[in-house]
């Protein structure tokens, strides 16, 4: 499909998501010829740069964390698209030279905005953009949080929708992209031999866990505003929740997946918020500072850095099947992975699939077999599909913010979240948040997995976390 001319904006340019992710995705972009004929980045920033020096500055990036192979060259090439223009976006003074700028780029060009930036801004830019004639023919996208609570998702969502229209609104979540997110739809329901046992009667709890090893880094501030709940449940966690539990959509795009989204994330609850969420805070290891010792931390902090929960939904499909979450920083392995575990049939280990998202690939089948040469002895034996192991380099598998970018130049919202989910979720996690003021914080040592409490939440129901210990001593 022809993609329209565009002008993409990205507001907050010399942020580490604009060097990290955004301009080396749309290097990649390029480089695999997904961009139109007539396109132009500007990368708005308040610092004292020149298009020269940002360029500069951009260079190492691209080098660094591009996926397609980049020489000088191709990088020269891609760069002669790329502007610096230095405006404050609170203030007015920039926004009537912006309007020229893009006017002496293309006239008619489609304007995309993306705010990386805090969401306490996304407003401001919106009303500045409007009363300087600048959403005419614009989009936007939006880096998760969207707000920092319901009020506030519902407050901006308000003022974006009624200045642009929801169609023109792209909210990000990296998550959905993910390779092996979307491959859940075809594993779920391209496959008879799992599309039928997927719910209560086959199945005796989910487990999905979204675990870093990293600790908070440089975003002391930031994490000690939000925490582990609020950074990751209402959207990566409820997202890749919601897709592995829906029902079938009628169709695979945006409407239809969304609709089936929305209706299972209204039937999700938490039963008792005392006793089911877990929350917990990383001590010091070997190397490695405690939580409370981080910069911009304070040494009597009480945010969380890791949290469990167990929610319930309460439809035919699911009801009495737990589904434990967590997250966690300063784990013992990076690793984002969503398993379902079976019933036992009499005297057997349980059959699991595991879904591997990231950094591995792939899809984990556990079942039990009759032991060679034996008449009844069984053993329980695995099959491990290891996609990233088959996508060597991964040179044509494209990393989630380019997926997401070329979506959104392309108008499919397929990739996105719709509003009603955000509502939906930050209802939830405002619940819990309001409802465990009192929950103990429970410390555990950085690069381990997180407080022992978390698994007497399971075992309190006769499960464990599927970790790749148990796995070890349930295959042996
Ligand atoms: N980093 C990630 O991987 C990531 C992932 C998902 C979501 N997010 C979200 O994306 C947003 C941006 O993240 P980030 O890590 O890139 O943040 P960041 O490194 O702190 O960058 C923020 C950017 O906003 C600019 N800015 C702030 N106030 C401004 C003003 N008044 N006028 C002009 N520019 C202004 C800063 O410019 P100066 O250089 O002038 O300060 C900087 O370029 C945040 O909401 C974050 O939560 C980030």
């Amino acid at each position: 499909m022809r993609i329209n001319n565009h002008i993409i904006t990205i507001f907050g340019g010399t942020g580490d998501l604009s060097f990290r992710k955004l301009l080396p995705a749309f290097y990649n972009l390029h480089a695999g010829n997904k961009l139109p004929e007539s396109f132009h980045i500007v990368v708005v920033g308040r610092q004292d740069l020149t298009t020269e020096t940002y360029r500069q500055r951009l260079r190492p990036w691209l080098k660094e964390h591009s996926r397609c192979p980049i020489d000088d060259e191709s990088m020269e090439l891609y760069l002669s698209y790329v502007s610096y223009f230095k405006m404050t976006f609170t203030e007015d003074e920039g926004y009537p030279q912006l309007k020229t700028y893009f006017n002496s780029l293309d006239e008619n060009a489609r304007l995309l905005y993306y705010f990386a930036v805090s969401p306490s801004f996304f407003e401001t830019i919106t009303y500045k953009l409007k009363n300087h004639g600048l959403t005419h023919n614009a989009k936007v996208i939006i880096e998760k949080p969207f707000g920092n609570d319901l009020v506030s998702a519902i407050k901006i969502n308000q003022t974006l929708t009624d200045i642009l229209g929801d169609d023109n609104i792209y909210r990000i979540d990296h998550y959905i992209a993910k390779e092996m997110v979307q491959n859940i739809y075809t594993i779920r329901f391209g496959n008879a031999l799992f599309k039928e046992i997927w719910g209560r009667k086959a199945i005796k709890s989910i487990q999905i866990s979204a675990n870093e090893t990293v600790g908070v880094e440089s975003r002391g501030t930031f994490y000690e505003a939000t925490g582990a709940l609020k950074d990751m449940f209402p959207n990566h966690l409820l997202q890749i929740l919601s897709i592995v539990t829906m029902e079938e959509p009628k169709s695979f795009d945006a409407h239809h997946i969304h609709h089936q989204q929305e209706k299972v994330l209204e039937h999700l609850d938490i039963k008792n918020v005392q006793e089911d969420v877990i929350y917990g805070q990383y001590t010091q290891a070997i190397n490695s500072k405690s939580y409370r010792d981080e910069a911009n931390v304070s040494p009597d902090s009480n945010v969380e850095t890791f949290v469990a929960l167990k929610l319930a939904i309460d439809n035919d499909r699911w009801r009495d099947v737990p589904i434990y979450v967590r997250t966690g920083k300063r784990m013992h392995k990076r690793s984002t992975e969503v398993v379902l575990e079976f019933k036992e049939e009499l005297n057997q280990t349980s059959n699991l699939i595991i879904i591997k998202i990231q950094p591995d690939e792939g899809v984990y089948v556990r079942f039990n077999i009759k032991k060679p040469g034996q008449k009844n002895d069984t053993e329980t034996v695995f099959m491990d599909f290891c996609q990233s192991c088959n996508y060597e380099n991964r040179l044509n598998t494209p990393e989630a913010y380019e997926r997401l970018l070329h979506a959104a130049m392309l108008e499919d919202h397929t990739l996105f979240a719709s509003f009603k989910q955000v509502e939906l979720s930050w209802k939830l996690a405002e619940k819990i948040i309001n409802g465990t003021h009192d929950n103990p914080l429970y410390f555990y040592e950085a690069f381990t997995s997180g407080p022992k409490e978390s698994y007497d939440l399971l075992r309190n129901d006769n499960n464990d976390w599927i970790d790749e210990e148990v796995l070890g001593e349930l295959s042996s």
